[in-house]
C-alpha cells in the first residue's frame, strides 16, 4: 500500500474550517473538562480573582462548552460574552440556560476576530494552549481580543506562559531499537542490520505527544521562553524561543528532549511567588497535554554533570499556520553542535489533520486475555498481541467482540498504527510488526 505523504499548503479559510470542525465533537470537550488539573486550576484561578471579576464584564475567548464562562458568572461577573466559533456553541447556550445564567452569560457563535460586542470588557479568560503550548496558534486570537476589547488595566487569565526543555531517556525506544538484535535468538534470522533503519524511523522529526515518566527526565528542566500575555504581540509569536542549559543528573543515554509549558494566573491576595500555576511538567500530575517529545537522530551517552546546551525556536509551519514547528540547536557534552527541526506529523487528509488534542492519541487494546473456565479473566498472558488504531471521535475497536475485555492504554506514537506487546497488563511498545494503515 502506498504511503506517500505530500505536504500541502492549506489556505487560511480551510485551515480554520478544519480547526473549528475539530472542536465540534463531544470527545475533545469531554477530554478537556475531565482533565482535572486543567479545569480545576482554571476554576480556582477564577474564584481567587473574584474581587476583580465581581460586577465586571468578561470575555471568554473560545468558550467551548462555556465552562469557564459559568465559573466567571459564579465568581460574580455582571456579564460574560462567551465567544465560540464552532457548533459546540449551541451546547454552551444550552448549558447556560440549564444553569439559569442566561441573564448574565451571552453565547456568541462566531470567531472572536469577527464578533461585535456591545461594550469593552474588564476581564479576558481563555484556555488557548495547544501541544507544546503553541500548537493550534489560538493565542493569536486572545491577543486580537486583548487589543480590541480589553479596557486599559484589565485582567487576563492566565497572564503568563513559560516553556521548558529537558533531555530525556526513553527505555521503550531503547527496547525497540534493541529488538532487532533479539530476532535471531527467537527465529534464527539475524535482523540486527535493521537497527539503523529502525533508529531512523523511530527517532524521526515528528513532535510526539507522550507522557514522560519522571525517572526518564535526565536533568532539571530549563526554561527557554516566557510570554507576558499583557505585552506579547502576534508578530513576536512568529518566533518564540531562547537558550537553555541543563546538566545531566547521572549516566544515561539521551534519546530525546521533552518540551512542556506552564501558565500562571495572578492571585491578588498572594505574593507573586505563590501565584497559581497550571503545569504540564512531567514532575506534576499528568494533563491531557502530556509532553512534547523530540527525538534526537541517535542516542547520546551522558554522565553526571554533562552539560546539555542549546537554543529552541518555535514557529508556525509553512503548510498550516496552526501547526507548530520546533527547531532545536544543541550540544551534548563534547559532541559537536547538532540541529533538528520537528513538526506535528501531517497525515494530510481532512479527517486526520491533527488539530484536536485527542486525535494525537492511539489506543492500545489487548485482544488476547487469559481466561479461566467460566469466562472470568485471570490477567494478561505474558506477551499478547494488541491492536492499535487512531482514536477518533466515537471510534470503536476495528474487530468484533472486544468491548468488554479491552485493556486500553492511551498514548501516542509518531506512526499512529502498529502491533504492540502487552506484558502483565503494560504496553511495552515492542513492535511485533508495523502495519501501515495509510492514514494520509
Ligand atoms: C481549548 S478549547 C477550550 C474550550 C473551553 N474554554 C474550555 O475551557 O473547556 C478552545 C475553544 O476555542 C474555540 N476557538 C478557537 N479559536 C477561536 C476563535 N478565534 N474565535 C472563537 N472561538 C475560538 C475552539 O473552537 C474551541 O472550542
Amino acid at each position: 500500500m502506498s504511503h506517500v505523504v505530500k505536504k500541502r499548503k492549506l489556505d487560511k479559510t480551510r485551515q480554520d474550517r478544519l480547526y473549528f470542525d475539530s472542536y465540534s465533537d463531544v470527545t475533545i470537550h469531554e477530554e478537556m473538562i475531565a482533565d482535572h488539573v486543567r479545569t480545576s486550576t482554571y476554576r480556582t484561578a477564577i474564584l481567587r480573582n473574584s474581587e476583580s471579576i465581581r460586577g465586571k464584564v468578561v470575555l471568554d475567548v473560545g468558550a467551548g462548552t462555556g465552562v469557564l464562562s459559568v465559573f466567571c458568572a459564579q465568581a460574580g461577573a455582571k456579564k460574560v460574552y462567551a465567544v465560540e466559533a464552532c457548533s459546540i456553541a449551541e451546547q454552551a447556550a444550552k448549558i447556560v440556560r440549564h444553569n439559569k445564567l442566561e441573564d448574565r452569560i451571552e453565547v456568541i457563535r462566531g470567531t472572536v476576530e469577527t464578533a461585535e460586542l456591545p461594550e469593552k470588557v474588564e476581564v479576558i479568560v481563555s484556555e488557548w494552549m495547544g501541544y507544546a503550548l503553541l500548537h493550534e496558534s489560538m493565542l493569536n486570537s486572545v491577543l486580537y481580543a486583548r487589543d480590541k476589547w480589553l479596557k486599559p488595566g484589565g485582567l487576563i487569565l492566565p497572564s503568563k506562559a513559560e516553556l521548558f526543555i529537558a533531555p530525556v531517556s526513553d527505555p521503550v525506544l531503547e527496547d525497540r531499537l534493541h529488538f532487532w538484535y533479539t530476532v535471531k535468538e527467537q527465529y534464527g534470522v539475524d535482523m540486527s542490520c535493521m537497527s539503523d533503519f529502525a533508529r531512523r524511523c523511530l527517532m524521526n522529526s515528528d513532535i510526539t505527544v507522550n507522557a514522560v515518566t519522571v525517572e526518564d527526565v535526565l536533568s532539571h528542566p530549563a526554561r527557554f521562553a516566557e510570554l507576558d500575555l499583557y505585552a506579547v504581540t502576534a508578530e513576536e509569536l512568529r518566533s518564540v524561543g531562547g537558550h537553555f542549559r541543563c546538566e545531566s543528573f547521572g549516566s544515561a543515554a539521551v534519546n530525546a528532549f521533552c518540551v512542556y509549558f506552564t501558565v500562571t494566573f495572578p492571585c491578588p491576595d498572594k505574593p507573586q511567588a505563590q501565584a497559581l500555576v497550571l503545569s504540564t511538567s512531567p514532575f506534576k500530575a499528568e494533563t491531557h497535554w502530556k509532553q512534547a517529545v523530540l527525538y534526537l537522530d541517535a542516542p547520546v551517552d551522558v554522565v553526571q554533570d554533562t552539560p546539555v546546551t542549546g537554543t529552541v525556536r518555535m514557529y508556525p509551519s509553512k503548510e498550516s499556520a496552526r501547526h507548530i514547528c520546533i527547531h532545536v540547536d544543541y550540544t551534548i557534552g563534547e559532541q559537536k553542535r547538532q540541529s533538528k527541526t520537528f513538526s506535528i506529523p501531517d497525515w494530510s487528509s481532512d479527517s486526520h489533520l491533527l488539530f484536536p488534542r485527542t486525535r494525537l492519541e492511539c489506543r492500545f487494546v489487548s485482544t488476547n486475555l487469559k481466561r479461566k473456565k467460566g469466562g472470568k479473566k485471570t490477567g494478561f498472558s505474558p506477551v499478547v498481541s494488541t491492536c492499535v488504531w487512531l482514536s477518533e471521535a466515537g471510534s470503536s475497536p476495528p474487530f468484533p467482540g472486544s468491548g468488554g475485555d479491552e485493556r486500553v492504554a492511551s498514548s501516542s506514537t509518531s506512526r499512529g498504527t502498529g502491533e504492540f506487546r502487552v506484558r502483565q497488563g503494560r504496553v511495552t511498545n515492542h513492535p511485533i510488526a508495523t502495519q501501515d494503515e495509510g492514514h494520509d
